[in-house]
C-alpha cells in the first residue's frame, strides 16, 4: 500500500468565489482581482468590503466601512474588563483565541462581521501593550483601521508610510483560499455552528509554525544569521539538523509565493520613504541562499519564498514587535474567515471527510480482558 501523508492535497473540499491561488505560475486572485493590484491601491477597508460585501466598495463605501470598523473598535476596547485573564498569556494566539472565545455572535451578519473584526485588532493590541507592561491604548474611531491597529499597539501616532506598508499587508494576507486555518472556519460553519466558533477554531489553526507562525521565526532566524557571508553555513546546519527554513516552501505554491513580491516591494517602498527596514538588505541575501540550499537538498521539489519571509521585514519595519506578527495575521485574515464562514453556511453540506482504518481488528474481545 501506497505510504499515505496526509494533508488533503488536491481533493476540493467547496466551491468558492472568494479567491484562486494558482500555485503553478504564482498567481493570487481575490473575487477576481490580482493581489499585487490590491495591495498597490485598495485599503483594509476595501477589501472587508470586497470579501464581506461582494464588491469594492468606493469612496461613500470605504467610510462607512471605516465608521463601522471603527466603532466595533470602540465596543471591543470597553470589553476589555470583561476578558478576565483571557489575554495574559504568553503566546499572543493564545490571548487572541481566549479574547474573541468571549465574544457572542451577533444576529446579522453585518454586525458580527464588524464585531469580530474589530476586536481581532483591539485584543492583539491590548496583549501586546499587556506584555510590555504597558496600559491599552484606546481605538480612535476616525482614523483607518490599520493606522489605528498600529497606534494601539505601539501607543504612538505612526507616521504615514509604516502605516501605509501595515495596510499593504493587511490587504495582502487577508485571503488566500482552502489553507487550513479557512478549512478549519468553514469545517465549523458547515455544522450550522456560530460564526465565533469558526473564527475561533480558525485562530488555533493559524497559530502553528507551519502555517501563521512563521514570520517571528524568520527574524529570529535572521537574527541568528547576522551577516550575509553567514547565511549558507548556517542553513546547511538546520537541514542537518532536520529543520525547516521558515518562510521557505509552500503546499500549493510551485514559484515564488506572488504575496512575497507584493510585501518585498512594500518593504523596498518604506525605505524609500525613509523608513530604513533592519533586515531588509540580510533577508534578500538569506532568501537566495536559502533557495540554492533547498535547491540543492530537494531537487525533486521545488521550494520557493512563501508570504512569511517579507512579512517578517514588513512588520517589523511598519512598528511591530514580532509577538504581534502572527496576531496581526490573523486580524487581517479573519475577513477571509468570516466571507468563506458565509459562504460555507448559505452552501455547505457538512464536511464529513474519510479516514483509513490501520489498527487492530479485535472482533469481540470484552475491553479489559487481557490479550
Ligand atoms: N525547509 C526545509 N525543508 C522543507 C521546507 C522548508 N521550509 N519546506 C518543505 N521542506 C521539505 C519537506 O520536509 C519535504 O521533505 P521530505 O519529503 O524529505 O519530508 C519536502 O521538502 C517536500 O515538502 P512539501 O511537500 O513541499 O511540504 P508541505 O506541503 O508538506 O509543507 C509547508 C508546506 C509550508 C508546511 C513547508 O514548506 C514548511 O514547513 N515551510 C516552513 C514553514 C513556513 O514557512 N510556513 C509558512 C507557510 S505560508
Amino acid at each position: 500500500m501506497e505510504r499515505f501523508r496526509g494533508g488533503l492535497e488536491g481533493v476540493v473540499v467547496a466551491e468558492t468565489r472568494l479567491s484562486e491561488v494558482d500555485g503553478a505560475r504564482g498567481r493570487l486572485l481575490v473575487r477576481g482581482r490580482d493581489v499585487e493590484a490590491l495591495a498597490r491601491s485598495a485599503r483594509f477597508e476595501d477589501v472587508y468590503g470586497l470579501l464581506l460585501g461582494g464588491a469594492l466598495p468606493g469612496a461613500v463605501g470605504r467610510a462607512r466601512i471605516a465608521a463601522r470598523l471603527g466603532a466595533a473598535r470602540a465596543e471591543a476596547f470597553a470589553r476589555l474588563p470583561e476578558l478576565g485573564r483571557a489575554l495574559d498569556t504568553e503566546h499572543g494566539m493564545d490571548a487572541l483565541r481566549a479574547g474573541l472565545a468571549h465574544l457572542e455572535d451577533a444576529g446579522d451578519a453585518e454586525t458580527a462581521h464588524a464585531r469580530i473584526v474589530g476586536a481581532a485588532a483591539v485584543f492583539a493590541a491590548a496583549w501586546a501593550r499587556g506584555r510590555a507592561g504597558e496600559r491599552p491604548v484606546p481605538p480612535d474611531p476616525t482614523l483607518p483601521h490599520a493606522a489605528d491597529y498600529l497606534r494601539m499597539a505601539t501607543g504612538a501616532a505612526p507616521e504615514a508610510p509604516r502605516a501605509r506598508a501595515l495596510d499593504a499587508y493587511l490587504v495582502t494576507v487577508a485571503e488566500h483560499g482552502m489553507c487550513a486555518s479557512t478549512f478549519a472556519a468553514r469545517v465549523v460553519a458547515s455544522t450550522h455552528s456560530d460564526r465565533v466558533s469558526a473564527i475561533v477554531a480558525a485562530v488555533g489553526a493559524l497559530k502553528g509554525p507551519l502555517h501563521g507562525g512563521a514570520p517571528g521565526p524568520v527574524l529570529d532566524m535572521l537574527d541568528a544569521i547576522g551577516e550575509p557571508a553567514r547565511a549558507e553555513a548556517w542553513l546547511e546546519g538546520e537541514l542537518a539538523a532536520g529543520r525547516r527554513i521558515m518562510g521557505l516552501g509552500h503546499r500549493v505554491y510551485r514559484v515564488r509565493d506572488p504575496r512575497a513580491a507584493v510585501l518585498e516591494a512594500a518593504a523596498l517602498r518604506l525605505e524609500a520613504a525613509g523608513v530604513a527596514s533592519r533586515y531588509l538588505r540580510l533577508a534578500r541575501a538569506v532568501e537566495r541562499a536559502a533557495l540554492g540550499v533547498l535547491a540543492r537538498r530537494h531537487p525533486e521539489r521545488r521550494l520557493e519564498t512563501n508570504v512569511e519571509f517579507y512579512t517578517a521585514v514588513v512588520l517589523d519595519a511598519a512598528g511591530l514587535g514580532r509577538a504581534l506578527f502572527t496576531p496581526t495575521f490573523a486580524a487581517a485574515r479573519s475577513v477571509g474567515w468570516l466571507a468563506h464562514a458565509e459562504e460555507q453556511l448559505a452552501e455547505g453540506r457538512i464536511i464529513r471527510p474519510e479516514q483509513r482504518y490501520v489498527g487492530p481488528r479485535l472482533g469481540g474481545v470484552a475491553a479489559g480482558t487481557p490479550a
